[in-house]
């Protein structure tokens, strides 16, 4: 439960931090409106087999608390019992589950084979239609071929790989063959260029590394081996280099110095026993790099037994999985939530994963329903960005399809406006399934903040409570805490089983970009900044506004881009927008970006119709200053919008980051849209 309990904050700390200083700003309370306007609906016709565990029944009081999370971490096979559940020693370095011993690994395969080593783990549909089908066994086999192999090549216990794939099996089999010697992973996004992946093997010493020879993209071939090697050549050390044949027998692989033919390696191995090493619950599970939407990518670490537990159990508690479950959650694992939600999560819980290699688009757009439709899918996560993608297109495509398997919809990532999120619960859930609008972080691992289906009602544009064992508070740049309706900024107060663990030479950056803030280090009291506004309602259901770099200030008045997007996509024909501030001397004026759906010819009309809405929704403050319209807004590979480079067009300054960009053309023609109008 969101919890009233002020605990105080370090002013002198604030002082130093320049975004928190401005004391004189009010704020609008969010309107969000829907446009059928209607606030709260229970969960209709979602069965829930009554097996969930939860941390406690629904709450965690503080007397309960940390013991609440025994029952999360029982989720997991520990092969050595923790001794204590959080020792708080080095706060805000929390270490979790001290003395326990387990591996990820077996906790995702092994423990399996007892009762299910036939049932599927993993369906793949690749980009050409092909399809292949893991069972837990052959989970076990591979991972246990490619354990032996990554050992042959001479990674050890605690070095780190780096994975290098676009999505195939392959991917999450060399993940959990890391995790089963005790190696730490460290995935790279399959689209990012050569430097970019140089550098993320260079800021975590990376080992080895793992890759493919190409892949397709609709027609053409990426020359993926080209790009790592592009990268290996950059980095002084020899690096030893798996590669994965994806383009067949008509495609030379052309190995070097140093590199071996996955293929062959697995047949060598086949048969291989390596039994799973047991790691410390505190011992690190994997290194990933934040997505770069603000500040510049950075390297997180998650520890194994507390990263496990909330994966585990939010698998559960909002993802409602059990075994034989099937989920389809589109991230790449390149991101988060491709580790938590398509990879560890799952096969934890005993479930079925299907990946499905490129584009939603391709061959046509009716890929992602026939993926749904062909693997009688359960469970479907997304973002609200490829959610909007579906909008543009239109209904006839869900429509045609069979899409009764489903049961429960997932959004994450950035807030989703209320009416995107009455189009998804119509024409894909078919008012039948609820929607869990996830909120969390690379750095909190796991769920924080969502409805759980069958427990709580949903409420179309806020993400809902904080999950049981969560404690958050919202609260004003002194660090007091804030009643409902009032926005502000949204903290944890309390430490979580699978919150980011930095290594040491991490520590100083991670104080001060997570903690400084709002925490008084003298009377040993931390709470986490995690960079977003938000505001609670009198129920305790969180509204995310956005990140707090992104909070445009207007006539000393301070709106979220989710707000003012919820208002403009209100317009019919309007799909996607995004706001930022333009700043001349002395003052700032709001410009729009949005997205047409086809066929939408006139213009003006539209530009006069956002412009009323944010006026009526928000205030006739707001009004923008200008409506530009462009065919796609600049978005991130994990699917954010990029809110930085739009600022840098309006503001007349040169884009920069095209690297962390999914569609880097965009830039150019927003340039040329912007300096036209
Ligand atoms: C945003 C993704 C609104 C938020 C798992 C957060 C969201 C950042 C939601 C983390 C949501 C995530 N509603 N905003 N349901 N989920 N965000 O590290 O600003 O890629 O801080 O992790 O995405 O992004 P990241």
């Amino acid at each position: 439960m969101y919890k009233s309990q002020y605990r105080g904050a370090n002013k002198q700390n604030l002082q130093g931090d320049g975004r928190l200083r401005d004391k004189s700003m009010t704020e609008e309370r969010p309107v969000y409106l829907s446009s059928k306007n209607r606030a709260v609906r229970t969960p209709q016709a979602f069965g829930r087999d009554g097996t969930a565990t939860e941390p406690t029944d629904g709450d965690c009081p503080d007397r309960a608390w940390p013991a609440c999370w025994d029952a999360a971490a029982s989720l997991l096979e520990w092969s050595e019992p923790y001794e204590r559940i959080v020792d708080k020693e080095n706060a805000p370095f929390y270490r979790w589950f001290v003395g326990g011993r387990l591996n990820a690994a077996e906790n995702c395969i092994d423990r399996h084979l007892e009762e299910r080593k036939n049932q599927v783990a993993l369906r793949w549909e690749g980009k050409r239609g092909e399809r292949r089908t893991y069972t837990y066994y052959d989970l076990y086999r591979e991972v246990s071929a490619v354990a032996a192999a990554l050992r042959e090549i001479g990674v050890e216990e605690d070095d780190v790989v780096t994975i290098y794939l676009p999505k195939l099996p392959e991917l999450p089999i060399t993940m959990l063959a890391c995790a089963r010697i005790g190696a730490l992973h460290n995935v790279v996004f399959s689209g990012f260029a050569p430097n970019a992946l140089a550098e993320r093997m260079q800021r975590v010493d990376s080992r080895a590394l793992v890759t493919c020879d190409g892949s397709f993209r609709e027609e053409t071939v990426i020359d993926q081996k080209r790009k790592a090697d592009t990268a290996l050549a950059s980095i002084e050390e020899s690096v030893p280099t798996i590669v994965v044949n994806r383009l067949g027998s008509s495609h030379d692989m052309h190995l070097g110095g140093n590199q071996y033919d996955y293929d062959d390696l697995v047949e060598a191995f086949t048969g291989a026993n390596v039994p799973p090493v047991p790691r410390e619950a505190t011992d690190p599970l994997f290194h990933i790099h934040t997505s770069g939407t603000t500040g510049e990518p950075q390297r997180m670490t998650h520890a194994t037994g507390g990263y496990l537990t909330g994966v585990a159990w939010t698998a559960q508690t909002v993802f409602d999985l059990t075994p034989g479950t099937t989920i389809w959650c589109t991230a790449d694992a390149g991101w988060i939530t491709g580790h938590s939600y398509v990879v560890y999560g799952p096969l934890l819980s005993g479930a079925t994963v299907v990946l499905a290699e490129g584009s939603l688009r391709y061959p046509d757009r009716h890929r992602p329903w026939e993926v749904i439709e062909r693997n009688g899918v359960e469970v479907f996560y997304t973002t609200p960005g490829v959610i909007r993608t579906f909008m543009k297109w239109g209904v006839s495509f869900p429509a045609s399809h069979d899409l009764s398997s489903l049961r429960l919809l997932g959004s994450v990532g950035e807030p989703i406006s209320p009416d995107t999120w009455e189009w998804y619960y119509t024409h894909v859930g078919q008012e039948r399934c609820p929607i869990v609008d996830t909120w969390w972080q690379t750095e909190t691992g796991c769920v924080l903040i969502s409805v759980r289906p069958g427990v709580d009602e949903l409420k179309p544009g806020s993400v809902g409570p904080p999950l049981p064992g969560i404690e958050i508070q919202i609260v004003d740049e002194d660090g007091r805490e804030l009643p409902p309706g009032k926005p502000g900024y949204l903290t944890i107060d309390r430490p979580w089983p699978s919150m980011l663990v930095p290594l040491e030479g991490d520590r100083y950056w991670v104080l001060a970009e997570y903690w400084q803030a709002f925490s008084d280090p003298r009377a040993d009291s931390w709470r986490y900044f995690t960079g977003d506004r938000a505001v609670v309602d009198d129920n305790g259901y969180v509204t995310i506004i956005g990140r707090d770099d992104d909070v445009i200030t207007i006539g000393n008045r301070r709106i979220g881009t989710a707000e003012l997007e919820a208002a403009i996509t209100t317009i019919d024909g309007v799909t996607e927008a995004a706001a930022v501030a333009e700043r001349t001397i002395g003052k700032s004026a709001l410009c729009v970006f949005a997205t047409l759906e086809q066929g939408q010819q006139d213009r003006t009309a539209i530009r006069d119709a956002v412009a009323d809405a944010v006026a009526e929704h928000v205030g006739e403050f707001a009004r923008p200053a200008s409506v530009v319209f462009t065919p796609e807004l600049p978005e991130t590979y994990s699917g954010k919008t990029m809110y930085k480079l739009l600022k840098r067009i309006v503001n007349d300054r040169p884009p920069t980051d095209s690297d962390t960009l999914r569609n880097p053309e965009v830039v150019g023609e927003l340039t040329t849209i912007w300096n036209r109008e």
